[in-house]
């Protein structure tokens, strides 16, 4: 029987690409979303690209029973990625018993379904929120995990202590998280991207909506942080080098290959890049002048955070490679074919 990868939010923005690099690297995947935030039509992007439609299950993860319906009796899943989780820091500090119900509930749930049913490890979705502001830059895996400073922060740190502490447990388990920086792009054949609802709360998606006119203006929170043009610094990843991180990490679970049953890295670029930084080279990546203006500081923005990916080198032998302006062409791309589609509807 051919084992498959599970992927949970696998019709989400980083599960979609992560889903892609699967199929493309010869694995069989199948997919659980509850289409939340998320579109059937993600599954016929999937498959453009790679010529297969994976098996798709509409399921709440925090639905317990269906879950357990799921696993039970199946014997073909070698492996789960796990992404499904609301993840919006604003609406976190507004609703955050919304946001533990759901990311910690859907965890438990997993968790306890793959070790009833035999199903070894996990991928873990992690960001690199878990650092705070970090105390030294480039923030390497032997920085401190911070006071959280937003309950979806502190979900993604209570799941990942919960992967390990049950990992550690001795329980049939391998776990290992990807602490992400800030993903960013769109497939290059633009079938698959970001399509947040609603006004985006990220920088990319703001910058693309304007340049289309859908938005008016791009506010840009704060320039008086301490940094070249005042501006906050982040570490852009491009998502399909993101999703190939996913490949190599569960491959190396499947592979047996993690050393110390739970493990964690920081999956970035190793550059950080400030906000005007980004304009401006979406700008010249793209030929669109963006309309915006310098506004107040975001509540509970850091300063600058970028990767040191020196330890994801070296142990999972991955890199990120695509360039910051092939990455904003991307979601320019993606930004119009999506727009368009939606239009011809
Ligand atoms: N920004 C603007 N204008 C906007 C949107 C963003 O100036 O309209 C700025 C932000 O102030 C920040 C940068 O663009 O300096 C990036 O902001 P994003 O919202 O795109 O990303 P964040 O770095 O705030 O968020 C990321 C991840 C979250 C994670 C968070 C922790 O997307 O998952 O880091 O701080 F929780």
């Amino acid at each position: 029987m051919a084992k498959k990868i599970l992927v949970t939010g696998g019709t989400g923005y980083i599960g979609s690409h992560t889903a892609v690099e699967l199929i493309n690297a010869g694995h069989d995947v199948v997919i659980i979303d509850n289409l939340y935030n998320s579109d059937r039509s993600v599954l016929e992007g999937i498959q453009n690209i790679t010529g297969y439609r994976p098996e798709f299950h509409q399921i709440d993860l925090c639905e317990r029973d269906r879950l357990e319906a799921f696993f039970a009796g199946r014997k073909d899943i070698a492996a789960v990625i796990h992404f499904a989780a609301y993840k919006a820091v604003g609406e976190s500090a507004e609703k955050p018993l919304m946001y533990y119900r759901n990311n910690i509930v859907s965890t438990l749930n997993l968790l306890e379904a793959m070790i009833g049913n035999g199903v070894k490890p996990i991928v873990f979705s992690s960001s690199c929120t878990v650092y705070g502001q970090p105390d030294a830059l480039p923030v390497d895996e032997n920085a401190p995990v911070k006071e959280p400073s937003s309950p979806y922060g502190n979900t993604k740190q209570i799941n990942e202590q919960m992967i390990r502490y049950t990992v550690e447990a001795g329980n049939p388990l391998g776990g290992i998280s990807l602490r992400y920086f800030n993903p960013i792009g769109a497939h290059p054949s633009a079938q698959i991207g970001e399509a947040p609802q609603g006004i985006p709360n990220n920088l990319l998606p703001y910058i693309t909506q304007t340049a289309l006119g859908i938005r008016e203006q791009l506010k840009v929170f704060g320039n008086d942080y301490n940094t070249s043009d005042g501006t906050p610094i982040r570490d852009y990843i491009n998502v399909v080098d993101l999703s190939r991180a996913h490949v190599v990490a569960v491959e190396r679970l499947m592979n047996g290959h993690n050393r110390q049953g739970y493990e964690f890295f920081n999956i970035g670029t190793g550059r950080g890049h400030t906000v005007l930084e980004v304009i401006e080279a979406f700008e010249k990546a793209t030929g669109q002048k963006i309309n915006y203006q310098i506004v107040g500081r975001r509540p509970g923005d850091v300063e600058k955070v970028y990767a040191d990916t020196t330890y994801a080198n070296q142990e999972l032998g991955w890199k990120a490679h695509k360039t910051l302006e092939e990455t904003l062409l991307s979601a320019w791309n993606w930004e119009k074919a999506y727009r368009k589609n939606i239009k011809a509807q």
